[in-house]
């Protein structure tokens, strides 16, 4: 017992020292486990039955030792740990920041090596797959004791899918959660090792890849994430289209795309009182009813959260300032799909949102879903699209291959892809996405305090401009005598941009851009962003210009000028004055 002991207490320190090497902000966790594992080791029945050392894991964890720790942290550890194991929206995107793609192309190693913790069979590990019986799971031969977790969590118990077997395939799916702080988090809950044995038995057995059907996209792209998939075009070609073609359009999903087979296909529109659910093929759907276009730009809500994470990090995808793009849209009305299935005005009484599920679904088989408002899905000047067609053609996969919903003037996340089907409800789309994500809150509000339920679901966005030309950090040189300043600008709910003002000297001097291209909207309905252009002298006596945009439109909605006091916990509706810092190249031998 005493040479197990001590085994075990020098194990620990080893990996103690290699937890404090590997990262200082994991410190605190390392220390953590390191006490509690040195408490077991004082424990005379360390080696004893596998209940009691349960048990003493349990209590240790809600014990003095760790109490002031987790009472200050829970929440991040909490909401981390859901991402990692339930894999939706908020917490799902825990933590990416620039790490995202690099974590999305690596396997992660496992996180500490066999140790002479207690052995468990595969059969051990599969009678614990209920909160009764303690929810383990097993990840890279290590064995680890989630119970405590699941119990505290709403969100947690996705992760009982995984109950009882390996972390690995459940992850294949949110291959983001393959992360270091993620994996020393899980490394709280380690009981023990897997037999040899069965960690043999695991390697043979094949992981599939849920993204492996993923379409190819253009290298050009600027990934945030690979599985899945997002990524935003390099700002300078942005603006150099009006209409940005399609292969370079941002690109958002939270989950594998969907493989539709068009002659399959179904949608169905439910939820109207005393009319049969209505189903429809893509040839009803493109045959049944009139084919409008619409030429609208979407933004992910996250667009811009670079800037925010640079004031204090948020919780995020990291996108630049690409993550919106432009693009004509054919497809039906939603509007003449709702009459065709049994809407009639005064349902209006009582239903008032119009929910969409996509085809796309977690490891649960939970859909992507969102909702936007039934007055905007009904109103003739909404132009609400049930979209077929991109810039004249099929609808990438990545797009919502075959049909998706466009909501002009709404947050990308409405726009929900791959449809599947349609609701008119009471309610508002009860998935994480509008519940608990794409949501604004207060500086003051952090991940300890905030109530998703206390705050809308973001529709319509504000107002938005940021400058493509030149690039941050860009070298103009001085016999050019000026300097082209060019970049998007667009607002939500259909309000039109009517002015953008460039600055040279960091907002103290303005000048008027030149707003470009497209057609003039009818009032209320300018979906689509404008490209401006400001061809302006470079100031002399100067070698460092600050660049600064910012816009207007038809309601005098202005950007606010700095990121802090719109500085939000998600890094959502990031709209301050975009800022661009170049030199200038004065050559000296002329
Ligand atoms: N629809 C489904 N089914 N699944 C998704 O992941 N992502 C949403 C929305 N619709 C999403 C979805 C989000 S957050 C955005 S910003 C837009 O799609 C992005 O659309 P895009 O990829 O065509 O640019």
């Amino acid at each position: 017992m005493a040479i197990t002991a001590f085994k075990m207490y020098q194990t620990t320190k080893t990996n103690a020292m290699l937890l404090l090497r590997h990262c200082q902000g994991v410190t605190r966790v390392g220390l953590l486990k390191t006490q509690r594992l040195l408490n077991s080791v004082a424990t005379p029945s360390v080696t004893g039955c596998v209940g009691s050392l349960c048990a003493r894991w349990g209590s240790s964890h809600g014990g003095q030792e760790s109490g002031s720790y987790k009472r200050s942290h829970v929440p991040n550890w909490r909401h981390a740990l859901a991402g990692l194991l339930a894999g939706t929206g908020a917490v799902l995107a825990y933590g990416l920041h620039s790490q995202a793609e690099r974590a999305a192309t690596t396997m992660v190693q496992p996180i500490d090596p066999p140790t002479s913790m207690p052995i468990f069979t595969q059969d051990d590990v599969t009678k614990h797959r209920s909160i009764e019986e303690g929810v383990w799971v097993t990840y890279k031969g290590s064995v680890y004791d989630i119970t405590e977790f699941v119990s505290m969590h709403p969100g947690g118990d996705k992760i009982l899918l995984a109950a009882g077997g390996a972390l690995e395939p459940f992850w294949a799916l949110y291959a983001v959660h393959s992360q270091e702080h993620v994996l020393e988090i899980l490394s709280e809950y380690k009981v023990g090792e897997l037999s040899a044995e069965d960690r043999r038995k695991q390697q043979t057995v094949k992981s599939s890849d849920p993204y492996s059907t993923d379409p190819v996209r253009h290298p050009a792209l600027h990934v945030n994430s690979l599985k899945p998939f997002n990524a935003e075009p390099p700002a300078e070609i942005l603006s150099d289209n009006y209409i940005t073609p399609s292969a370079i359009f941002f690109k958002r999903n939270h989950l594998p795309v969907p493989q539709v087979d068009p002659k399959a296909y179904q949608l169905h529109v439910e939820g109207l009182p005393g009319a049969e659910p209505l189903v429809l093929s893509l040839e009803e759907l493109k045959t049944r009813f009139p084919k409008h276009t619409v030429t609208a730009t979407l933004q992910c809500a996250g667009n811009r959260r670079s800037e925010m994470n640079k004031v204090k990090p948020v919780k995020g995808l990291n996108w630049g300032i690409a993550a919106i793009s432009n693009a004509t849209w054919s497809g039906a009305k939603l509007k003449d799909v709702l009459l065709a299935a049994g809407y009639r005005p005064e349902l209006a009484q009582q239903a008032c949102h119009v929910q969409f599920e996509g085809l796309d679904r977690d490891a649960t088989g939970t859909t992507y879903g969102a909702s936007i408002p039934l007055h905007k899905a009904v109103s003739d000047e909404g132009d609400v699209l049930l979209a077929y067609e991109m810039n004249g053609e099929d609808l990438p996969a990545d797009h919502g291959y075959p049909v998706r919903v466009v909501v002009p003037g709404t947050v990308g996340a409405r726009n929900v892809k791959w449809l599947g089907k349609i609701i008119v409800s009471e309610e508002e789309s009860s998935s994480h996405w509008q519940q608990n994500d794409y949501k604004g809150f207060s500086p003051a509000t952090d991940w300890d305090t905030v109530d998703f339920k206390s705050a809308p679901a973001i529709q319509e966005l504000p107002i938005q401009s940021a400058i493509t030309q030149p690039a941050e950090g860009a070298t103009l040189d001085r016999r050019a005598e000026e300097v082209t300043v060019k970049g998007y600008a667009w607002s939500g709910g259909g309000r039109e941009v009517v002015r953008v003002d460039v600055s040279l000297d960091g907002g103290q001097t303005w000048k008027v851009a030149q707003l470009q291209g497209g057609e003039k909207p009818q009032p209320g309905r300018a979906w689509a962003w404008k490209l401006w252009e400001l061809t302006a002298p470079l100031p002399p006596a100067t070698q460092e210009l600050e660049i600064v945009c910012k816009a207007v439109d038809n309601s005098y909605n202005m950007q606010p000028d700095t990121v802090a006091p719109i500085w939000n916990l998600r890094g959502v509706l990031s709209n301050a004055w975009h800022r661009v810092k170049v030199t200038i190249r004065e050559d000296e031998e002329e």
